[in-house]
């Protein structure tokens, strides 16, 4: 905003598509921008126009589409300016030009927002408002927002009112899960933004070396507010947000190239405003005695190198994102103050789902995985007989289902033919569909009755690894949301609950175990086959984990039933035959003991993956990988992790192509 020397129309494009490029490692199917200009349909208020320029693909489709617009003038020099831009991966509504950001008031344009998060109460914003005559034109939670705020203005009290009453008044409405910016054709040069329960940051730039002691942060009348040159918001780390203010004193173009690594996080309901150059905080509601204070932090090179995507491969990418994927997951659908769980797309049919007579969970290779790691909290916590099934052989058997029964499909992808055809089969059969996929608009979101989208965020890598831990905890939330009002549940539930709200510092300190982890992998990674055993709610950690190592190490392995050992298995052990062993103290703790002294008696040298502090583990182990303790149930989404590194280190060394083993190489 308030450029010292006049900036072309290309010249902002350039720089809002450089910001969008710098994210495009994260994954999306769609992009798009808002910038003061006109649109082809639009009629001039005032003289202020936003002209939208949205796209299907990738972020080069949008480039290329920029510049076709010829009502545009490119060179027109601008002295401010504001733009906003946005990467989608679609939460509700299929990837298309229209369900991609930013959204709209209405065709001129009059509001327009990026919104990173779920309105979970978006059905009933939408339905007021078409009552009031608002017409939507796209399929996303996002679009009541818009609507939402030019309703707020149609019906404002004076004409005084401000862009940031407007936003706060918007989002006292809104239920779930948001970082938004907004932009208005009659508050030109301004913008607004505001978070709950999503991520946002703003970085922060001058020309000077910034330091906090450069830029005065003045605590004002309630608010804090920030003056001096700052000049870049950037987009938020964990979000796909980008939001540009371009410089007060800008001398090099390249400043605006590069990312400063200087920012402030916004909290739950603060509110920032940029007018005229100058950004300035304040807090919807605040609470008597509260000081905000948001200091201006350095981002640590770890941090960076994630946001610049540095890893050497999608699978390794996404198995060190599962802190924010877990996350992700859980937004806007868990509240860990009332302990309330929520999942929007279940929500009209619970009261038929807890009428049924049996849940069946159906699902190939990881997606089945999952249901075998949840089957057992499940049966505890909804108190009905859970059957887990592998989508094939539940065809081939023609397995009896009745109407009363409550069929769920999981899959990453949502396409997955044998799944969609076991859901076709349920389907003919009356029997419910629940579909718990990561990919909206996928056939099985579409033909099922219901569902949960589980908000990983895109899956590139062949190898399943994120997705698994959050089908994990969609299905955990499930079982929690079905048992919200069994008495005799709740301490159960409340432990459950807070094990996932502290399952993302967890999931970090098991990935800080990597390095060990590699180094198990070059004592093993020559071995022909590798043993992985446990049982209880390890087991299906166990399966996965040789999975994984089947699948991209190209090494024999098998994931044992320790139950199971002495009815077979133990003939394999020797000082020779490579086993992990997954031993957590829970109630099969004893009982995992027993078969490792099978294994020892017979001279094998197990690896252990087991508690932190256990001595009777390090006494017995050649190897041990040590987790954090958790609830018992959760125990196995810190536990698969190890397994994930390992088998991405086994690859490696095996000398396969990691860095290219991406899905659309191996469409099903
Ligand atoms: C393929 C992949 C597996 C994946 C399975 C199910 O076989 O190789 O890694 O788990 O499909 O995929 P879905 O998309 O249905 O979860």
């Amino acid at each position: 905003l308030n450029y010292q020397v006049p900036r072309t129309r290309k010249e902002i494009f350039e720089t809002l598509v450089k910001g969008l490029q710098r994210l495009e490692y994260r994954g999306y199917d769609s992009a798009g921008i808002a910038v003061d200009g006109p649109n082809k349909t639009t009629t001039d208020i005032n003289g202020n126009t936003i002209c939208l320029i949205k796209k299907t693909g990738k972020v080069k489709a949008l480039d290329e589409e920029l510049y076709k617009k010829d009502t545009l003038d490119l060179d027109e020099k601008l002295n401010t300016h504001f733009g906003l831009a946005h990467t989608r991966w679609a939460t509700h509504g299929e990837p298309s030009a229209l369900n991609s950001h930013p959204h709209r008031s209405d065709k001129d344009n009059e509001f327009v927002v990026i919104h990173n998060g779920i309105i979970t109460n978006y059905k009933e914003l939408k339905k007021y408002l078409i009552n009031k005559g608002y017409e939507f034109e796209s399929e996303t939670d996002t679009e009541v927002i818009p609507k939402l705020i030019k309703y707020v203005y149609d019906n404002r009290e004076n004409d005084s009112i401000t862009f940031s009453t407007l936003v706060e008044r918007v989002i006292q409405q809104l239920e779930g899960a948001f970082a938004l910016v907004f932009k208005s054709r009659h508050y030109p040069g301004e913008a607004v933004s505001t978070r709950r329960g999503s991520p946002l940051l703003i970085g922060v730039r001058s020309e000077h070396e910034l330091s906090t002691e450069h830029i005065p942060v003045q605590y004002n009348s309630g608010d804090l507010q920030l003056f001096g040159s700052i000049f870049e918001i950037a987009p938020s780390d964990f979000s796909h947000i980008g939001l540009h203010v371009f410089p007060v004193f800008l001398s090099a173009h390249s400043a605006i190239i590069e990312h400063t690594n200087k920012v402030l996080y916004l909290e739950d309901d603060d509110v920032a405003v940029v007018t005229k150059g100058e950004l300035s905080i304040h807090r919807v509601n605040r609470q008597a005695g509260e000081d905000p204070v948001r200091a201006i932090q350095t981002l640590q090179m770890e941090l960076q190198q994630i946001m610049k995507g540095n890893f050497d491969a999608f699978m390794q990418k996404e198995i060190f994102e599962q802190p924010e994927s877990v996350v992700n997951t859980m937004r806007g659908r868990i509240c860990f103050d009332s302990n309330k769980v929520v999942l929007g797309g279940l929500k009209d049919h619970l009261k038929e789902i807890k009428r049924c007579r049996r849940l069946i969970m159906i699902g190939c290779g990881t997606s089945f995985h999952a249901a075998v790691a949840t089957r057992q909290i499940l049966e505890e916590l909804t108190e009905l007989p859970v059957m887990v099934e592998l989508a094939s052989d539940f065809l081939d058997r023609n397995t009896p289902v009745f109407r009363d029964d409550v069929s769920f499909f999981i899959s990453q992808s949502g396409e997955t033919a044998d799944t969609l055809m076991a859901l076709r089969y349920c389907k003919n059969r009356g029997a419910l569909t629940v579909g718990i996929t990561n990919t909206v608009g996928s056939t099985i979101c579409r033909e099922t009755d219901c569902g949960v989208h589980i908000n990983a965020g895109p899956e590139i890598g062949v190898a399943s690894t994120k997705a698994y831990t959050s089908q994990f905890v969609a299905l955990i939330m499930f079982g929690l949301m079905m048992s919200e009002d069994r008495l005799s549940l709740q301490e159960r539930r409340l432990e459950i609950i807070k094990g996932l709200n502290v399952l993302p510092e967890l999931i970090k300190q098991v990935l800080s175990l990597d390095l060990k982890i590699k180094a198990i992998a070059n004592e093993l990674y020559q071995q022909r086959s590798l043993l992985v055993m446990g049982r209880g709610f390890n087991y299906a950690t166990c399966l996965e984990g040789a999975l994984k190592i089947k699948e991209i190490t190209y090494m024999h392995s098998e994931g044992i039933l320790a139950g199971e050992l002495k009815h077979g298995p133990l003939a394999l052990i020797d000082t020779q035959m490579p086993v992990i062993m997954v031993i957590m103290r829970d109630a099969c703790y004893v009982k995992c003991q027993n078969a490792l002294q099978q294994v020892t008696a017979r001279s094998g040298r197990p690896i252990i993956i087991c508690c932190e502090d256990d001595s009777e583990m390090t006494k017995n182990a050649y190897q041990t990988i040590e987790l954090p303790h958790t609830v018992d149930c959760l125990q196995g989404i810190l536990s698969v992790i190890p397994l994930q590194l390992l088998s991405f280190h086994l690859a490696v060394l095996r000398g396969y192509d990691v860095t290219n083993a991406h899905k659309s190489h191996s469409v099903q």
